[in-house]
């Protein structure tokens, strides 16, 4: 598939959200889990989504079968694999402990697993020269206070997580909810992005940038209906972290073809494009880059820019970003 292996970073990704259902099935097996399907089949005709909250449920229903250290080591490898030969060389990946806190899962078993999973899917298969560092999202639907206690239990592994993030169901829980919780990350010396202007109005995108003060807004295409916050974006090269399979899936868009990408980039905003559930939404960071090509047309320059934001947007350091560039700019088809 054409412009399925352009080098670049993958900034919006789940990584409960890249369990492919055979791995449902595998650590429900092993876990002794029960789930309301029979088959790999039948879960996967269940994804049909009408909006967030549909795909939600099962997102969080199925993430239950997620019991163990070796659990989150296996899921996260598999992800840097995959990703990796879509052309993913350096990946900052959410995960959101609330949802395994609540069924026992303790942070240590969570955080060593992922850690681990970064590792081992580094050395058996993406290759050296790739990277990950860890986002621990926030549930937006739950309170603020949990937000908060969540951080507290995370501080002892501070030195693997690189930033926060907010996600979960958007309208209703405004970023505003969170500033607290935010203030306290900044002040632990992490970096803050955040879900925003996904469903939620554009109203949140200007919150999680004037309130969360985040570095990177997380979805932020409806920004559009409101040209103010348009031109901000342009003038501080805010970077959008945008989710195109994701957004079709989910039903803001009724085709890739009507999705507003092209807008935002006529618009001269910092477009990145990401995978955000690729077990769901059906595609990995490689097959988003392709599917936007085919559906949208844009071009294999514009999508080598985007590709390059996406480095640019990342909290990798200097050289590292200088290195990845001259990766993307020497690519070819
Ligand atoms: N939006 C909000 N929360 C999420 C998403 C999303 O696209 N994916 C996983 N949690
Ligand atoms: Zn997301």
């Amino acid at each position: 598939m054409v412009m399925l292996d352009i080098p670049k970073a993958e900034l919006h990704v789940h990584i409960e959200g890249t369990m492919e259902p055979e791995m449902v099935f595998e650590l429900a097996r092993r876990n002794d889990v029960e789930l309301p399907y029979s088959s790999v089949a039948e879960l996967r005709s269940r994804y049909e989504f009408s909006d967030l909250q549909s795909f939600l449920d099962i997102y969080y229903a199925n993430m239950a079968v997620l019991r163990t250290r070796r659990d989150f080591r296996e899921l996260t490898a598999a992800y840097l694999r995959e990703s990796a030969r879509q052309g993913v060389r350096h990946a900052e990946i959410f995960f959101d402990p609330q949802a395994h806190l609540a069924r026992g899962v303790e942070m240590p078993a969570i955080v060593d697993g992922l850690s681990e999973g970064i590792t081992e899917g580094i050395t058996e298969g993406a290759g050296s020269g790739v990277t990950a560092e860890l986002i621990l999202c926030f549930l937006r639907d739950q309170s603020a206070e949990s937000a908060m206690d969540t951080l507290r239990l995370a501080e002892p592994f501070l030195d693997r997580i690189i930033g926060v993030g907010l996600d979960s169901a958007e309208v209703g829980h405004p970023p505003s909810k969170f500033t607290e919780v935010f203030d306290r990350a900044r002040e632990l010396g992490l970096r803050a992005v955040a879900h925003a202007g996904e469903e939620g109005p554009a109203e949140y995108v200007r919150e999680a940038l004037d309130l969360l003060r985040v570095e990177r807004v997380d979805h932020g295409i409806r920004a559009l209906d409101d040209p103010e916050l348009v031109d901000r974006l342009r003038r501080e090269q805010v970077p959008l972290t945008v989710c195109p399979l994701s957004n079709v899936r989910l039903g803001s868009f009724s085709h890739l073809s009507q999705h507003t990408l092209p807008r935002l980039m006529a618009e001269g905003l910092m477009v990145t494009i990401n995978s955000d559930d690729p077990a769901y939404f059906g595609g990995y960071a490689g097959e988003n880059f392709s599917a936007v090509r085919e559906h949208l047309g844009l071009t294999r320059e514009q999508l080598r820019q985007v590709a390059a934001n996406s480095v640019q947007a990342s909290f990798l350091d200097r050289e590292r970003k200088s290195a990845l560039l001259a990766e993307v700019d020497a690519w070819t088809e």
